[in-house]
């Protein structure tokens, strides 16, 4: 019977286009979601791999104050700056589409007009903070104050950043508007509100039925659970965004919580339209069969794994996630990242100097999975050199000169194999399946340790097989040394893609082997050979070694600025 293939809907939390891609993107939500989505393509799933960039709301709208320009102007700067730094670090995404697009408009304002039909959106008059000055309703994050539960100054009108606690503009001490500091004044206004107390108990059973999430998702919903779900206003008083689709609300914009995941859906669309096959999105989106799997930051956990869930069961006919692996934070050098202080590793300054895998490996082996995690430029050197280089470079490096030296580039014969030969070898089949199990659970960190451990393996045999001696005394042993080194470094190909895609084909390549890495299969890895003689191709270093010098100049580079 033919192996039932998967079908996998990836998405990535959709990062907003008000800055440019830092590491601490990469190591919540991007990294991890392009392990596991190259690792699937091995297997023979079908997956889509979809993101873009979130284009609304007040993320955008204050850089746009801050710089004196149009929204528009930000979003097209950072959409396509974030889009080139995404492919250079090699995210394998299948659309990166970007929620500005009428497309998404059109998708998200029916979204709401389904909803509000059905009886789970109303509108309520509220109370809002207006600044007089500004002469404008100001949305959350336009307001600071001090914070009510520790007191420090600069809480925002939805969270307070020192203590992590959620809050509602009003609870405040002096407020204040963050434009131009004024007090704002308190004045009626009218929002629409999804019903999601209506879903907790759907919602709260859906997730009993979910025991391997993480926990950190786990715990954090059951918190809210526990509080009890109340009614979320989804529209918003500002002049960016998507129009309100209802008579009577001119002015008012779709909160961009409420429209953000909906760029899941409609980059799916504008996916299936760019293949010529505008329908085929629905073959994810309407599929029960489908795994909807969404990775994100922690601080997204409540949208994804609450709101938004609740919202598609409103909807009725979309699937639910069926996995939510939320990551926790990256700090840099010991402190949280701020972009606005410009405390922060940017990718596309990174990438100016060094290669992109080099950077995977280092987020892949540290990986926020269960705790926050510290980046150090010294720590990703020592990562670089004495693993990248000394392990897996240096596997690759003395086996493909030896027989650059001594069996001119072709791929020495097999002859007959010791048990020791066989056991590296059979050391390949539990490997991929370990490396393998560790990803179907989103365990990248303990999966990129598990190909390291492989390698390591191969140098171990290497040296006690000793094939500078076997050389002299029999040529036929040594040959068989080589080629089992060989044959695993084959293996080794594959098994790095979904971690270090770049020298996983760098790698293919020096050995010269037939078609691309990309086309085999994981369960067929084991078995991979290169036939006796085969010509090799031309060797290179695959990671070079980073010197002192070139670490000291990035760490001066980060300069704390008030
Ligand atoms: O936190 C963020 O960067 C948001 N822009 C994530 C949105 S995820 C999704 F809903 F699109
Ligand atoms: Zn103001």
């Amino acid at each position: 019977m033919a192996a039932l293939t998967e079908k996998i809907l990836v998405t990535a939390a959709l990062p907003y286009a008000n800055g440019p891609l830092h590491l601490g993107h990469l190591a919540g939500a991007y990294i991890p979601a392009d392990v596991y989505v190259r690792y699937q393509r091995l297997k023979g799933s079908d997956v889509l791999f979809i993101c873009g960039s979130d284009e609304h709301g007040v993320p955008i709208t204050i850089r746009a104050d801050k710089e004196n320009v149009t929204p528009k102007v930000i979003v097209d700067r950072y959409h396509n700056l974030m889009k080139q730094s995404f492919e250079r670090i090699g995210l394998a995404f299948d659309n990166y589409s970007r929620t500005s697009l009428p497309l998404h408009h059109k998708i998200s304002q029916d979204f709401f007009l389904n909803l509000y039909n059905k009886g789970y959106v109303k509108d309520q008059e509220v109370r809002q903070y207006f600044c007089a000055t500004c002469r404008r309703f100001l949305p959350d994050r336009y307001i600071e104050g001090e914070c009510p539960h520790c007191h420090s100054k600069g809480a925002r009108g939805d969270q307070c950043e020192s203590c992590g606690r959620w809050l509602e503009p009003e609870q405040l001490i002096d407020a204040t508007c963050k434009v131009c500091g004024s007090n704002p004044e308190m004045k009626t206004t009218r929002h629409w509100y999804f019903q999601l107390s209506e879903f907790q108990k759907r919602l709260e059973e859906w997730q009993a039925s979910k025991p391997e999430w993480k926990s950190n998702v786990r715990e954090f919903c059951s918190g809210w659970f526990k509080e009890g779900l109340t009614d979320r206003p989804i529209t918003r008083d500002i002049d960016w965004g998507i129009p309100v689709p209802l008579p009577g609300a001119e002015g008012k914009v779709l909160y961009v919580w409420f429209d953000a995941p909906i760029g899941y859906i409609s980059s799916s669309v504008e996916w299936a339209q760019n293949q010529g096959n505008p329908e085929r999105w629905r073959d994810y989106w309407f599929d029960p069969k489908t795994r909807l799997v969404h990775f994100i930051g922690k601080d997204n956990i409540v949208f994804h794994a609450i709101v938004w869930p609740a919202t598609l069961m409103a909807h009725e006919d979309f699937i639910l996630p069926s996995q939510i692996p939320a990551n926790e934070f990256l700090n840099i050098e010991g402190r949280k990242i701020s972009t606005s202080r410009n405390w922060a590793v940017w990718v596309d300054e990174y990438l100016d100097v060094f290669p992109p895998d080099p950077l995977r490996y280092w987020l892949e082996s540290n990986a926020p999975e269960s705790k926050d995690a510290d980046f150090t430029w010294k720590d990703f050197q020592v990562r670089n050199n004495s693993e990248l280089a000394d392990v897996l470079g240096n596997l690759v490096n003395r086996s493909l000169s030896f027989i650059e030296k001594n069996f001119e580039s072709k791929m020495p014969p097999a002859g007959s194999l010791t048990e020791a030969d066989q056991g590296l070898l059979a050391t390949i089949a539990e490997s991929a399946k370990c490396i393998g199990s560790s990803l179907e659970d989103f365990q990248v960190r303990r999966a990129v340790m598990e190909l390291m451990d492989l390698a390591r393996a191969g140098n171990k045999y290497f040296n006690d097989a000793a094939p500078w001696s076997s050389i002299k005394s029999n040529r036929a042993r040594c040959a068989s040394t080589l080629n089992t080194t060989l044959q695993l470094q084959l293996a080794l190909a594959v098994l790095m893609e979904p971690f270090l895609p770049f020298s996983a084909e760098k790698l293919w390549k020096m050995l010269n082997a037939p078609g691309s890495h990309r086309d085999q299969r994981w369960h067929e890895i084991p078995a991979l050979r290169l036939p006796d003689n085969h010509p090799l191709g031309t060797r290179e270093i695959l990671f070079g070694k980073i010197e002192d010098g070139i670490i000291e100049a990035q760490i001066k580079k980060l300069t704390i600025s008030d």
